[in-house]
């Protein structure tokens, strides 16, 4: 019979680096902790790892990383990166036992990282045709960049990625789908960064208003796009895509020329899946208000299929849910996010797409802290009404449905009789 010990040491024995959280780090943090990514530093070897051993422990236990800021018990969602308790113990008890190496062998493969591209290799690359300067400091317009497609044909895209060639400086950016005949941006220049007239901020982003359909949303620490074999966006024939870009000038004079990488479904595929959002525009949060509620509601016009959920405040935002109220009246919460985070903002996709009933309301809540004990709040004596810069306020909840793909934006609104 052989002796018990050798089990009861291998259970003991503190975890190391190779074996018990390399993998963490390559399922969880390595998407943005490598080089060319988001995150400041690699995490990929132990070299690059144990420098940051302690700050790892840190960020891992008070669940500061992975950026994840779903309250649990919603979901599930796909991209959810939130470490097990498990895997928040393993690092720590790694770190506590002085993150030791272990043996190179027991590593798992190296995921594939592609350099560049996280979705496949593109069909089609489409660059800003010059690099846009930004100055050190100020606020800088939205900047509308159109960019004709040239496509002669529909075309149905299963992944895109927008890759600025300068992440520091891109907050945000919307490319939306400007199909031909749209009166969207007339005077636009293409190529040109152009910005809606109007006197003051507010009345440019009004000006810049369209119900064209949004391809993607590109954030710091967002994911690419990938709607898989049965999904896809659809460019029509002629489209232009137009960039908007909302550029936060950091200190330093720089300038930005994003990427966007194309992949193409060979064939129409099962459905198409169109953005979506949920809006209030009419609020004013009152100085110093700690849980001041905005809330904005719509009924599903057809059957459909909730995919995604993306919520959007600025820095006064505390807490954001979608809620869903049945014809017969049942109510239910798909997701909250709290405590939002500016600096994080993110897509949450749910595992499943959920079906969804004509008739049924969509409900998004959210709450901001206009309080001094917000830390993030520029000025907590202000009034704060909608507006396009980070000190004004936004509560947009986006979400992506699934439709036949014979139905547009226009076709879904027209409610059966
Ligand atoms: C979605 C992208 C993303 C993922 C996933 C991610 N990080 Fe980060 N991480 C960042 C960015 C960006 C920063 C720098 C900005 C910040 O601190 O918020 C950062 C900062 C850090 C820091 C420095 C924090 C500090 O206090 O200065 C540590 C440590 C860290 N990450 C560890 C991890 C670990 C460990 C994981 C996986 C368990 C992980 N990160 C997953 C993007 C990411």
């Amino acid at each position: 019979m052989p002796p018990v010990w050798p089990l009861m040491l291998v259970a003991l024995s503190p975890p190391n680096f190779y074996r018990d959280v390399l993998p963490i780090l390559q399922t969880r943090c390595q998407q943005c902790h490598r080089p060319a990514e988001v995150a400041p530093m690699p995490l990929l070897t132990y070299r690059q790892v144990r420098p940051w051993a302690k700050a790892i422990r840190e960020a891992v236990v008070l669940r500061k990383m992975p950026p994840w800021f779903a309250q649990p018990g919603f979901g599930p969602f796909s991209n959810d990166r939130s470490l097990s308790q498990h895997e928040i113990e393993t690092v720590a008890r790694w770190v506590d036992s002085g993150a030791p190496e272990g043996n190179p062998h027991d590593a798992p493969p190296a995921p594939h990282w592609v350099g560049g591209w996280n979705i496949h290799t593109p069909d089609l690359i489409l660059q800003m045709p010059h690099p846009f300067p930004i100055p050190a400091t100020g606020d800088v317009d939205y900047q509308y960049i159109v960019i004709p497609t040239g496509f002669t044909e529909d075309k149905w895209v299963e992944m895109a990625e927008l890759r600025p060639s300068n992440r520091a400086i891109v907050h945000h950016a919307v490319v939306y789908i400007r199909e031909p005949g749209s009166s969207w941006l007339p005077e636009a220049k293409p190529g040109i960064p152009y910005v809606p007239p109007g006197d003051t901020p507010r009345e440019r982003l009004i000006n810049g208003w369209t119900t064209s359909d949004i391809l993607l949303v590109y954030s710091p620490g967002s994911l690419a796009e990938n709607w898989g074999p049965a999904m896809g966006k659809l460019i029509k024939a002629g489209s232009d895509l137009v960039l908007q870009f909302h550029y936060t000038p950091n200190g330093h004079a720089t300038s930005d020329q994003s990427q966007l990488g194309l992949v193409f479904h060979r064939a129409t595929p099962k459905q198409r899946v169109i953005t979506l959002q949920l809006g209030n525009d009419r609020f004013v949060i009152p100085p110093g208000d700690p849980h001041y509620r905005v809330a904005a509601w719509g009924t599903m016009p057809n059957d459909t299929e909730l995919l995604s959920f993306f919520p959007h405040m600025h820095l006064r935002g505390a807490s954001f849910e979608y809620n869903i109220i049945d014809p017969d009246g049942g109510r239910r919460t798909l997701l909250r996010v709290a405590p939002y985070n500016f600096h994080w903002q993110l897509s949450y996709r749910l595992a499943q797409p959920l079906p969804v009933k004509a008739g049924t309301k969509l409900e998004c809540v959210a709450y901001f802290d206009n309080s001094r004990n917000n830390p993030n709040n520029p000025d907590p004596e202000e009034a704060v009404r909608f507006g396009p810069q980070s000190y004004e306020e936004m509560m947009i909840g986006f979400f992506d449905i699934a439709v036949p793909p014979g139905t547009g934006k226009d076709k879904f609104f027209v409610r059966p009789r």
